[in-house]
């Protein structure tokens, strides 16, 4: 808990912005006791729509718990107008923060400015928005065009081991105009451009980053394109998803149609160390700890970074077995 003092003086550097945002808060809510005063957070997550974010869901509940942070949490169902009505309750009941992983890029500068005028500082987590950066203090989350770089060179190094001619390419993408859809499919062509000319991306579909979207999307691509020997999914559960309809096609995941995902969630690692995914590049869901301590270093008038990045890793099928049962989530 933080001494009352210090959200009365809240003003907030952003060194890489050079921004200043200026978060004069009122007493946050009382916890009782010794002048101290608790932190309440308004929380408004995507969804439930995959392992991830069951993930990142947990991680944030329980670093709340640990932090001592009240936590208001909301499910949005992934649809921005709920996550939009979340923020403005959270307005309302004039929460001391607000942290919200948007479900899309685009559409938040009014609500933003709402919680601006409000006093409320915003942080976000996870996801990035094409906003005025002055509307946000810092995203908390990962580099998803580097997660998409990556996910190409885990490719090239799957072909190396085991060669296709030609490469036919298909891409399940994640939700339609979210920035982890945009960014890991300009990273993934960025590679492909430079250095893979020849590699083809035959077709590309949204399925919603669920189980259910990439299992219906991707027998639809093995009829349209029966061309398909690699799979480049947007995450882990459009992956298994997919290797649903793959088998049900007589195909092999993971040698008849090369697999590489993004996430890394325990189902993806237990798919490839069954040798049905061919490799992940890692997106880390484990935000709560480093958002929370994010949040208190900003209501106490601390200067963060405007974009804080979480570290992640590659990994192969080789590794999968042995890293398994050390997997946090
Ligand atoms: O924003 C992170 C992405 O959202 C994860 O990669 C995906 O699994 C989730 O639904």
């Amino acid at each position: 808990m933080l001494d009352r003092r210090h959200f009365l003086a809240g003003a907030v550097v952003v060194t890489a912005s050079g921004a200043l945002a200026a978060c004069s808060k009122k007493a946050p809510a009382s916890s009782g006791g010794g002048g101290e005063k608790t932190i309440t957070l308004g929380f408004s997550q995507v969804g439930s729509e995959s392992g991830w974010r069951s993930a990142n869901t947990k991680s944030v509940k329980d670093a709340a718990a640990a932090a001592g942070i009240t936590l208001k949490f909301s499910d949005a169902q992934q649809k921005q107008e709920n996550q939009i009505q979340a923020i403005r309750d959270y307005i309302s009941q004039k929460v001391d923060v607000i942290s919200f992983s948007p479900v899309v890029t685009s559409g938040w500068d009014t609500v933003m400015k709402e919680a601006k005028d409000a006093k409320i500082p915003v942080i976000l987590t996870d996801r990035q928005v094409d906003s005025d950066a002055s509307l946000y203090v810092t995203l908390v989350g990962s580099d998803f065009e580097i997660e998409g770089e990556r996910a190409a060179h885990l490719l090239e190094k799957v072909l190396a081991a085991s060669p296709v001619s030609p490469v036919n390419i298909a891409v399940l993408e994640g939700t339609t105009g979210s920035a982890p859809a945009i960014e890991r499919a300009k990273g993934f062509k960025k590679v492909l451009d430079a250095s893979h000319p020849d590699w083809k991306i035959v077709v590309s579909q949204t399925g919603d980053f669920t189980r259910d979207g990439g299992k219906q999307v991707m027998a639809a691509f093995l009829q349209s394109h029966p061309e398909t020997n690699v799979l480049f999914a947007h995450n882990d559960d459009m992956g298994i998803g997919a290797i649903q309809s793959i088998e049900a096609a007589g195909k092999k995941a993971g040698s008849d149609i090369k697999i590489v995902t993004i996430d890394g969630v325990h189902d993806g690692f237990v798919a490839m160390s069954q040798g049905k995914i061919n490799a992940i590049s890692e997106c880390n869901p484990l935000l709560g700890p480093q958002l929370m301590e994010t949040i208190k270093t900003v209501l106490n008038g601390g200067t963060v970074e405007k974009w804080i990045k979480t570290k992640e890793s590659d990994f192969t099928a080789d590794q999968a077995a042995d890293l398994l049962p050390k997997r946090e989530y």
